[in-house]
């Protein structure tokens, strides 16, 4: 028996990373899972098998994530957990930004992130409860150089979980974020590019202490917040870093 068996989830980002992780190991544990991507989370369902669908989406509209979940929630016939895992960045120094660059990051990472809970909440109010799984960062909760807007919508996001987490505690809906370090995926290669005349030790100073994680390493932890081994656990912060925020 799965720690998500007859659990139905939709899963944001589903298509690569920790995303896609997290939608595989949620099936394996049971849950019926909604792969949500920009494009590209049918190989994610073709790993999967069974009866794991996928759902393109960009979260930044907040119109058609209305569609995807109330297109996923019909599918399904209900909805018991939303993972926001989707999310971009990049280094810049702050005063060559482009306020549309700034903007783009925090319109998938923190408004994306508020737009899929807006449209997720009433199907698990309807349905008696649910949880929801934000995604932050070791740089939501720390300052990191050449990151302002990546900075800014995690920590909007820790913020976002926890009001959430307050707001419908008494509705049995929890909301609890994930701040994972340093993670092997694509996404890491966004943040390669150090801006010229950055100094290197700055970077160093955020790096995983021994290695990164693997992406499995943090499907894990999704997977037992979002099960009933957490059902106490809700407006927590939990960083799986191997030790950069102690
Ligand atoms: N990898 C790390 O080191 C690390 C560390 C801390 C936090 N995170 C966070 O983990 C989450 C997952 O990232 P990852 O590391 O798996 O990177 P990734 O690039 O492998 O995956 C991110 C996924 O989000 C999708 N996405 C991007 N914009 C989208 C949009 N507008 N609508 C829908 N989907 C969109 C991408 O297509 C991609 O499949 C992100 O929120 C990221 O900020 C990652």
């Amino acid at each position: 028996m799965g720690k998500l068996d007859g659990k139905k989830a939709i899963i944001t980002g589903a298509g690569s990373g920790i995303g896609k992780a997290t939608a595989i190991r949620f099936a394996a544990e049971g849950a019926r899972v909604a792969c949500v991507d920009l494009r590209g989370a049918q190989d994610t369902v073709s790993q999967i098998g069974g009866d794991a669908f996928a759902l393109d989406c960009n979260i930044a509209d907040a119109s058609a994530v209305e569609s995807m979940v109330d297109s996923a929630v019909a599918t399904m016939g209900g909805l018991d957990i939303l993972c926001n895992i989707a999310g971009i960045g990049h280094f810049a120094w702050s005063h060559e930004e482009p306020p549309a660059e700034f903007d783009k990051i925090l319109a998938v990472n923190l408004n994306g992130t508020f737009y899929t809970c807006r449209f997720a909440l009433p199907h698990l109010l309807a349905g008696g409860g649910g949880v929801i799984v934000n995604t932050a960062s070791t740089a939501g909760l720390i300052g990191q150089p050449w990151s302002a807007a990546y900075c800014a919508s995690k920590g909007g996001v820790v913020m976002l979980t926890r009001a959430l987490a307050y707001e419908y505690r008494d509705q049995n809906i929890r909301v609890v974020g994930i701040a994972p370090g340093g993670t092997n995926t694509n996404i890491i290669s966004s943040f390669s590019s150090i801006p010229e005349g950055a100094d290197y030790k700055l970077i160093n100073k955020l790096m995983t202490p021994v290695k990164n994680a693997d992406p499995s390493e943090i499907a894990g932890a999704f997977a037992f917040v979002a099960s009933d081994e957490g059902r106490f656990i809700t407006g927590s912060i939990l960083t799986i870093d191997g030790g950069i925020v102690c």
